[in-house]
């Protein structure tokens, strides 16, 4: 894998920014889920480092659990529109506040998916909390009840999300440059 300066053709969304406003969700979430019944589902892999954060900046009492939903090949950059359940909830959320995290709602696919099965499961409640929104591409009408940024139709790296799986440490979202970046073998 190339190093990412090499591919990334410019910094979207930089650490400081980023922080700043998942310190404003975080306080705009524990205000409106005072009771201790939240739950939070990060959806894996992209979800984790928002979560983390996120998590951290909710000061009222809730309860995390993960699932790992994919939609995408390596060396895809198309939702393929099939998504698929890799690993399940360990969490029973009937009665439950719900609120899924999410990197980003691209085509809407994966978040209409997952929507549609765990309303069957009967939460109290179901709402989408997703860092960043690529509105152009959307194919599925999805809610976005805690967005924090809507970007333009570009491929994005870092904070969660991945180049063909690498880059989901860097503290900053970047765009990458398709014309430099070599698909690693
Ligand atoms: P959707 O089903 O098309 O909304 O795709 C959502 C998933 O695709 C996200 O959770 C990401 O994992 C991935 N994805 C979409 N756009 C990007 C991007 O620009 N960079 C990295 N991953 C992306
Ligand atoms: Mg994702």
């Amino acid at each position: 894998m190339q190093d990412y300066k090499d591919i990334l053709a410019e910094i979207l969304i930089d650490e400081k920014t980023l922080q700043a406003r998942v310190k404003e969700l975080g306080s705009q979430i524990s205000a409106d889920y005072p009771d201790g019944n939240l739950l939070l589902i990060c959806i894996l892999r992209g979800g984790v480092p928002f979560l983390v954060d996120l998590s951290r900046c909710i000061t009222s009492p809730h309860t995390v659990d993960y699932m790992a939903v994919s939609s995408y090949g390596v060396g895809k950059r198309e939702s393929s529109g099939t998504v698929r359940v890799a690993m399940d909830l360990q969490t029973d959320i009937q009665g439950k506040d719900v609120l899924l995290v999410e990197d980003i709602v691209d085509s809407g696919h994966t978040i209409a998916y997952v929507l549609e099965m765990l309303q069957l499961r009967q939460p109290k409640s179901l709402k989408v909390c997703a860092l960043l929104d690529k509105a152009e591409r959307r194919e599925a009408v999805v809610p976005i009840h805690y967005r924090g940024f809507s970007i333009p139709n570009k491929f994005v790296f870092g904070y969660g999300l991945d180049i063909d799986e690498y880059y989901r440490n860097l503290p900053f979202i970047g765009v990458v440059d398709l014309k430099k970046y070599q698909p690693p073998k």
